[in-house]
């Protein structure tokens, strides 16, 4: 009996140990799988612990030893997936939601016969959505919405037989929608160029589905029997859009030819100028955005707007409409009216994602900053009433808004100008050329003033965010006091006015510049510290060869250096090491920049964590000169 339990006990063991042979063996081949996909992925690095097991590395699931999901979320991974993912056979679940990635999806991917949920929506995925994604036999959700998949569904869909979610709208689809039998509950292909008919066993979803191809057919209006009027509401539809796009486009090229000469010509004046300083003021070159309106407005073959008329007086002394002048916010700026402004001695200041910003002199001596906002998309109640929400705005940190000028071809926005321009001017501008050098205490008072005005605005309410983050909108005021500007306007602006401009501030999961929360908000003031501290400018990567991906860079240097070495010389040339409260702020930066939201600060804990820095750097340190 002893003897029997013995063998009985020894078997069991040499079972399970040969069990955990396979085991180990099987998630080996996945450890070497997710390698081999992190090596041959661009864009930010996954930062994986290649000491740790592989169920420990971030985004990556187990079950029964076995890596069953892989979840990376707007990580900021770019280029094609490489073959890698193929050799994960026990992968349930593949999330690369909100990447840049391109190129088509692997032809591994085949091999996935437990697969069910697979999430690639939001990246630039291309070729012809393949057919064996719908052989896969657990597949249950799909979805590749927001990409430039093109060519036509794949007439295979109905193989998927326990399929329920198939979102592929905002893709380059073309052809029909094959006759799908298969009970989706979810389905999506609005804003495709998807023709012909939609499928009887789809009539029951909603229009929205469907809206944005030449479809026909219940939910949406019915095809004519004949034949010949078919696509009727939907290619009536796309053939308006596509002659506004090219209309915009057009305006757009005039309008920016008009800027550029503009530039050009302030830049001389403004050279002319300093050589002749009694050189009166009020020339008529002044009023810029008056020309340029009126360029706008012959191109666009519409009646002159009220601004274009700035050589007339305004409509009538006392009986206007408020809406015909600018809107007043501060009463003691009040000093001028529309005409005035449009008569004031401009200057470009320059040219950002929403508008471009000029300097207004007055003859009096009151200077203002304009901005002129282009392609706002909002109607104009609901700017005002926006305007309205703003324009209660007030800290001390932030740039006062004065007033705002609505009409049809013409949106003002008047702030408090600001002498010492921005902080990108002055972090990237001459250097060594009579410009003072910022110093750590100068530093640090801007990184606070610009969390403290961040977190009021999210303080009024959980959906305000400043959307717009960067080191050209904090501006600093006499004593080198940050005044954060442009805020809460992103929004309000159309989305193709910033075309894919993947700047070096935009957290990862952010794809439309209109909607960025606040978490997304905390990335971008990350970056802006990283900034400051490293006197590097943020630019993505892709765009330009000159900027770096700072979070990125600024890891990539504290793995192989000491800490010094990421920050601006300027600030350590009294010192051999960054002190103590420098490296804080840049962990603060770096905590700042996480790659998850969720694992991001928020900005009144930012705003402590600095005041805290600021308090303990007590005394000014040996930096200051
Ligand atoms: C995938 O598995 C195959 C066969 O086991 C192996 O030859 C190949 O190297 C693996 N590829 C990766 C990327 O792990
Ligand atoms: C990586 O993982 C190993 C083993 O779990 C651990 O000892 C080490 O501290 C980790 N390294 C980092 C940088 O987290
Ligand atoms: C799928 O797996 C098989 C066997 O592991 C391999 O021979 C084949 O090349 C794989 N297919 C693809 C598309 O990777
Ligand atoms: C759909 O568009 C293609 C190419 O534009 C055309 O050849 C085809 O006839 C259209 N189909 C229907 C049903 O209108
Ligand atoms: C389909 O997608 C569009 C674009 O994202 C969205 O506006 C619409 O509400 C969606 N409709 C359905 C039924 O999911
Ligand atoms: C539709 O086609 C028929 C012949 O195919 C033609 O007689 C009729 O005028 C066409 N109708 C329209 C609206 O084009």
């Amino acid at each position: 009996m002893k003897k029997n339990k013995t063998i009985l006990g020894l078997s069991v063991f040499f079972f399970l140990l040969s069990l955990a042979a396979v085991v180990t063996s099987d998630l080996a081949a996945d450890r070497r799988a997710l390698i081999a996909l992190r090596d041959g992925v661009h864009g930010r690095p996954l930062l994986w612990n290649l000491t740790a097991p592989p169920c420990t590395w971030g985004g990556v699931e187990c079950n029964a030893g076995r890596v069953t999901a892989l979840r990376l979320p707007g990580v900021g991974l770019s280029g094609p997936l490489p073959i890698a993912i193929g050799n994960l056979t026990q992968l349930q679940t593949v999330s690369f939601r909100f990447n840049s990635l391109t190129g088509p999806i692997p032809p591994d991917f085949a091999n996935l016969t437990l697969l069910r949920y697979i999430y690639l929506q939001g990246n630039a995925f291309s070729g012809e959505i393949p057919s064996f994604l719908f052989t896969l036999p657990n597949v249950i959700r799909i979805n590749l919405a927001q990409n430039k998949f093109s060519g036509s569904i794949p007439d295979n869909v109905n193989s998927a037989n326990r399929l329920a979610t198939l979102y592929l709208e905002d893709n380059q689809l073309t052809g029909p929608i094959p006759e799908i039998k298969i009970p989706l509950q979810q389905f999506n292909v609005s804003s495709n160029q998807l023709n012909g008919s939609i499928p009887d066993p789809l009539s029951g979803m909603p229009k929205t589905a469907f809206e944005g191809n030449s479809l026909c057919g219940k939910p949406l209006a019915a095809c004519s029997v004949t034949g010949n009027g078919t696509e009727t509401t939907g290619k009536v539809k796309s053939d308006k859009l596509s002659a506004g796009a090219i209309a915009g486009i057009v305006i757009a090229c005039v309008v920016g030819l008009v800027l550029l000469f503009l530039i050009l010509f302030c830049l001389c004046r403004r050279t002319k100028k300093k050589e002749n300083n009694a050189a009166s003021r009020n020339i008529d070159a002044a009023p810029v955005p008056t020309s340029s309106a009126k360029e706008t407005s012959a191109v666009a073959n519409v009646p002159p707007p009220v601004v274009a008329n700035s050589g007339a007086p305004p409509s009538s002394e006392n009986g206007a409409p408020a809406s015909k002048d600018l809107t007043f916010f501060v009463k003691s700026y009040g000093q001028f009216d529309l005409d005035g402004l449009l008569k004031a001695s401009a200057e470009v200041l320059g040219k950002g994602t929403l508008g471009s910003s000029y300097k207004a002199s007055f003859d009096h001596g009151l200077v203002v900053a304009v901005k002129r906002l282009r392609d706002v998309v909002v109607p104009e109640k609901e700017f005002r009433e926006k305007m309205q929400v703003l324009g209660s705005v007030s800290h001390v940190n932030l740039v006062t808004l004065i007033a705002y000028y609505f009409s049809r071809d013409e949106k003002l926005v008047v702030f408090e100008y600001m002498s010492r321009g921005s902080l990108s001017a002055l972090l990237h501008g001459n250097r060594g050329s009579g410009r003072s050098p910022l110093n750590w205490e100068t530093r640090a008072g801007i990184a606070l003033g610009a969390a403290r005005a961040i977190s009021y605005l999210h303080s009024r309410d959980a959906t305000t965010s400043h959307g717009n983050i960067k080191s050209s909108n904090i501006l600093l005021s006499e004593s080198y006091e940050a005044k954060v500007s442009d805020y809460c306007l992103a929004p309000m602006i159309s989305p193709a006015s910033t075309p894919n401009r993947i700047d070096g501030y935009r957290a990862p999961e952010v794809t439309d510049a209109r909607t960025i929360f606040q978490k997304a908000d905390v990335y971008s003031f990350g970056v802006l510290i990283l900034e400051l501290l490293t006197g590097k400018s943020p630019t993505h990567q892709q765009l330009s060869e000159e900027g770096v991906d700072l979070p990125r860079w600024v890891s990539s240097i504290l793995e192989q250096q000491s800490p010094s070495d990421v920050f601006d010389p300027e600030l350590t040339r009294y010192q051999d090491d960054g002190n103590e409260n420098m490296i804080r702020l840049l962990k603060i930066g770096i905590s700042c920049t996480a790659q998850y939201p969720d694992s991001r600060p928020t900005m009144p804990e930012v705003t402590r964590l600095i005041e805290e820095v600021s308090r303990s750097a007590g005394s000014p340190g040996p930096l200051s000169d």
